[in-house]
C-alpha cells in the first residue's frame, strides 16, 4: 500500500483502534468462546472487544492456527488492519540449532546467517512474521541463566553475530520472504547484578557505550525492524521508561525508526520498580520513552484513552507509535496478503527438511568445544567397545529452554547417533542417574508430582542404573559420560549460585573413574559450568551446549573423528563460581599478579583460588596441532591515516586437517581511560591441510584502537600498543607498535 493511503488509514482510525495497535496479547486471549468469563481477559481486566483490537499476538505459530486466527480477527477489525504474529524463535523453529552461546563458539557469523535464513523460512511458512531474536546482550556472569541466549562476552564478536542473525532473518523481507527481527533486551540486561535474573544494572555511560551497546548498534546498522526494551533498570531508570536510552540514544543518536516493544508486562512493572506511582503513569512514561507496543499488560489498553482525553498525553505520540506499527505491517505486505507465508502445504515441506537438518548438524559440529584431550584419547576408534553412560546418554531433551516450538522427539540422541557409528555389540548404554535429582527445585519450576515421578528414577531404579553403569564400564575399552544441566536450570529465570555438576552426576563420574577406565566427558549445558572438581577424573572433555535437533549426530561426529572440533569459547569458564563475573578483557589493575612488585599477599588476587579461569575466552582444542611463529609487523610506527600489516606463520604439525581460528588482540598500553589487557580486534578462520604451513596477514588501522574517552568521544590516542596473535586469549605471540601523534 502506498504510504499516502496508509496515512489516510491512520487518520481514519478511531482512538480505540489506534491504541489497539499498541497492544500485544498472547494467543489464549483470542479464545472466541464468549462465556470465557474467567481466564486471561478477566485477569488482565480487558474486554473481548479490546482483545480483538490488539494489533499483534504473541507466540501463536503454525500455518493453520495463524490462518484461522487472522480470519477471525479481521472480522472484528473496523479497518481490516491485519494482526501481526510475533514469537520467540530464538535459535530455530522446528529445526533447532545449538543455543546461541554454542553458535558464538563457531566464530562463524556467515554460517550462522544461513541458519537464521533457514529458521526464517520455517517461521514464514508457519505464519510467523516477527521473531523476538536475536538476543544480543553481552554477558560476563555464568550465574545468569540467559547466557544461554547470548553469543558471549566480547563486543566485537557479538556485533558480528548480531548483524549476521538479523540479516539472516530479514533476507528479502521486502520481497515477501523472511521475517522481521526484534533484537533484545535493550539494554545491558546481561549485566544484572550478582547474575540474578531481572536484577538491577548500574554502570558508567562510558562502559555502556564501550562494551554493552556495540552489538545492539550493529543490529540497528544491519536494519533490524524492532527492538525490545529490557526488564532491568539502567542506572536507576527502568529501560522500559528510560527516555535517554530509548529516545536519545536508540532513536535520535542511532536513527532507529522501527518499532520499540516492551518485554512481557514490563510497562506495568514500572510500578513495581517504584518508578511509576500508578499504571496510568507507567503508560505515560513508556509512551514518552517511545515504547510503541505494550506486551501483555493492560497499561496501554486501559490507560491511554483517559490520558489523551484528560490532556495528559499528546495524541501525536500515539500517532507516531501507531504509524511505526502500520509501516511494518505494510512492509510485510499484510494489507495485500494478511496470511503472508502461512500455508500448510509449504509449511509441511519447509520444516525439518534433510537439508535444514544437515545445516543444523554442521552448526552443532562447529559449536562443540574440545576442552581436554589427555594423551589424544579422542577421536575414538570406531571399533573400540564403548560404554555410553549418564542421564544424557539417550535423552531427546537436547534443545534447551528457549526452543519454544521445537519438537524434542525429533532430536537425535547421543545413543542413536553412536549406534549408527559403532556395532551394537561394541556399545553398552546406562543412564546411571538423574539429570536433576532435586524434587524441591523441580516443584519450584511448577512441575506436578506426577510429572516429576515420571521424570525421576526411583531410589531402586537409581541403584539398578548405577550397577548397570558400573558393569557397562567394566566390560568396555572406554567410557563416554553424557552429563550436564537440566533444561530448566538455564535460560530465563534460571540464575544459579552453584554452577557445578549436580552431586549425583559427580558421584557417578568418580565411581567410574575409580575403575581406572579412560573417560570422555560430554557436557550438555546452557552456560559455562565449573568443572574444577571433575576435570582430573576424566581424560577428555567436550562442551556440546544444548546442541539442538542434530545434537547426537554432532557429538558422535567429534567423538569418532568424522569432524575435527574447531569450536572456541566465546565465554570464559571460571575456576569456581566465586570468580564470577570473570571475562578475558579485564583491566590489569595497579597490582596485577602478573606484574606487581608487591609481596605475594598484596596483589589483586584471591587467597583461596587462582585469578585465572579454568578455560579462557577463545580457548578450544582440535585434533590438529597448530604451531604459531614469526609474528611480525611491516612497520612499528604509523599515523592515523595509515595502516600496518601483521603477519604470523601457522604450521599444522599433524596429519589432521582442520579449521584454525587465528585471533588478534590489541592492548593500549597507556591511555586517558585505562584499557583492558586485551581486546579482540580481528580473527580469521583458516582451513589447514595435514602438515600445511600458512602465513596469515592482518591489517591494523586506527579504527581498531578507538575507545570512549572521559568526554565520551570515540577516539584513538597516540602511544604504544601491544599486538597479540594466537589460538586463544591466553596462548599468544606478542609484538608491539606505536600510533604516532
Ligand atoms: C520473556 C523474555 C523475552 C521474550 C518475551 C516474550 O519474559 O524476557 O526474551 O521474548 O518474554 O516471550
Amino acid at each position: 500500500m502506498e504510504n499516502s493511503k496508509l496515512k489516510k488509514l491512520l487518520d481514519d482510525m478511531s482512538l480505540e483502534e489506534k491504541i489497539g495497535q499498541m497492544v500485544q496479547l498472547s494467543g489464549e486471549f483470542f479464545n472466541n468462546d464468549d462465556n470465557v468469563v474467567t481466564g486471561p481477559r478477566k485477569k488482565l481486566g480487558i474486554s473481548k472487544k479490546q482483545v480483538f483490537l490488539a494489533g499483534s499476538v504473541l507466540n501463536v505459530v503454525g500455518a493453520k492456527k495463524t490462518h484461522q486466527l487472522q480470519e477471525e480477527y479481521l472480522k472484528h477489525s473496523p479497518h481490516k488492519i491485519p494482526l501481526l504474529f510475533m514469537s520467540d524463535i530464538i535459535y530455530g523453529l522446528k529445526t533447532v540449532y545449538p543455543i546461541p552461546l554454542g553458535m558464538g563458539a563457531t566464530w562463524n557469523p556467515s554460517l550462522i546467517e544461513k541458519a537464521y535464513q533457514n529458521t526464517a523460512a520455517e517461521a514464514y511458512a508457519s505464519g510467523n512474521q516477527v521473531s523476538f531474536a536475536p538476543m544480543v546482550d553481552l554477558v560476563h556472569d555464568a550465574r545468569w541463566g540467559r547466557v544461554l541466549e547470548s553469543t558471549g562476552e566480547d563486543p566485537y564478536l557479538n556485533s558480528l553475530f548480531a548483524a549476521s542473525m538479523v540479516k539472516g532473518f530479514q533476507k528479502d523481507l521486502g520481497k515477501n520472504r523472511g521475517i522481521a527481527s526484534c533484537i533484545k533486551h535493550f539494554a545491558a540486561y546481561g549485566a544484572v547484578e550478582s547474575g540474578r535474573e531481572y536484577n538491577s544494572v548500574d554502570m558508567s555511560e562510558r562502559r555502556l557505550k564501550q562494551e554493552y551497546l556495540p552489538s545492539y548498534k550493529a543490529a540497528v546498522d544491519a536494519g533490524v525492524e524492532m527492538v525490545m526494551a529490557s526488564f532491568n533498570t539502567l542506572n536507576g531508570i527502568p529501560a522500559t521508561g528510560n527516555k535517554w536510552l530509548l529516545k536519545n540514544i536508540l532513536r535520535e543518536e542511532w536513527g532507529f525508526n522501527g518499532i520499540l516493544i516492551s518485554d512481557y508486562a514490563a510497562i506495568n512493572e514500572l510500578v513495581a520498580h517504584g518508578f511509576a506511582e500508578s499504571q496510568q503513569q507507567a503508560a505515560k512514561l513508556a509512551v514518552e520513552a517511545t515504547v510503541d507496543i505494550d506486551m501483555q499488560s493492560s497499561a496501554y489498553v486501559n490507560e491511554l484513552k483517559s490520558l489523551i482525553e484528560n490532556g495528559l498525553l499528546n495524541v501525536e505520540k500515539i500517532n507516531d507509535a501507531v504509524w511505526r506499527v502500520l509501516l511494518l505491517k505494510n512492509k510485510l505486505g499484510l494489507f495485500e496478503d494478511p496470511y503472508r507465508g502461512a500455508n500448510e502445504k509449504i509449511e509441511e515441506k519447509s520444516l525439518l527438511t534433510p537439508k535444514k537438518r544437515q545445516l543444523a548438524r554442521e552448526v552443532a559440529d562447529k559449536a562443540i568445544v574440545l576442552l581436554k584431550n589427555k594423551d589424544d584419547l579422542l577421536p575414538l576408534n570406531k571399533h573400540s567397545s564403548v560404554a555410553l553412560i549418564g542421564p544424557y546418554a539417550d535423552e531427546h531433551e537436547l534443545l534447551g529452554l528457549w526452543a519454544v516450538h521445537g519438537d524434542r522427539k525429533e532430536s537425535v540422541t547421543i545413543n542413536q547417533a553412536f549406534s549408527e557409528v559403532i556395532e551394537s555389540k561394541h556399545l553398552s548404554v546406562a543412564k546411571g542417574t538423574n539429570i536433576l535429582d532435586d524434587r524441591t527445585m523441580l516443584k519450584g519450576f511448577g512441575l506436578s508430582d506426577e510429572s516429576i515421578d515420571k521424570m525421576l528414577l526411583t531410589d531402586t531404579q537409581k541403584e539398578t542404573e548405577h550397577e548397570k553403569a558400573i558393569s557397562a564400564a567394566k566390560k568396555s575399552d572406554v567410557v563416554v559420560m553424557a552429563v550436564g544441566e537440566h533444561t530448566l536450570e538455564s535460560g530465563e529465570a534460571g540464575s544459579r549460585t552453584d554452577i557445578t555438576l549436580p552431586y549425583q552426576q559427580k558421584q557417578l563420574i568418580h565411581d567410574i573413574a575409580n575403575l581406572g577406565k579412560k573417560i570422555v566427558l560430554v557436557l550438555i549445558s546452557g552456560r559455562p559450568l565449573v568443572l574444577t572438581d571433575v576435570i582430573n577424573d576424566v581424560d577428555a572433555v567436550i562442551e556440546a551446549w544444548f546442541p539442538g535437533t542434530e545434537g547426537g549426530h554432532a557429538i558422535a561426529d567429534v567423538v569418532f573423528g568424522d569432524v575435527n572440533p574447531s569450536g572456541r569459547l566465546s565465554m570464559t569458564f571460571p575456576y569456581n563460581v566465586g570468580q564470577e563475573p570473570i571475562y578475558y578483557n579485564e583491566l590489569s589493575t595497579g597490582r596485577s599478579v602478573k606484574t606487581s612488585k608487591h609481596s605475594s599477599r598484596f596483589m589483586s588476587r584471591y587467597i583461596d583460588a587462582p585469578v585465572t579461569p579454568l578455560f579462557p575466552f577463545g580457548y578450544g582444542l582440535s585434533y590438529h596441532r597448530a604451531i604459531y611463529s614469526n609474528l611480525n609487523v611491516n612497520k612499528n610506527k604509523f599515523s592515523s591515516d595509515e595502516s600496518i600489516k601483521a603477519t604470523v606463520d601457522i604450521e599444522n604439525n599433524s596429519y589432521y586437517s582442520g579449521i584454525e581460528t587465528v585471533q588478534l588482540y590489541i592492548q593500549d598500553m597507556f591511555a586517558s581511560v585505562v584499557q583492558p589487557e586485551k581486546n579482540l580486534k580481528a580473527f580469521q578462520q583458516i582451513y589447514l591441510s595435514a602438515h600445511e604451513k600458512r602465513r596469515v596477514t592482518f591489517t591494523i588501522n586506527v579504527e581498531m584502537l578507538k575507545f570512549y574517552n572521559t568526554n565520551l568521544d570515540y577516539i584513538a590516542e597516540p602511544g604504544d600498543f601491544k599486538l597479540y596473535i594466537g589460538k586463544n586469549s591466553q596462548d599468544v605471540l606478542e609484538t608491539n607498535f606505536t600510533l604516532l601523534g
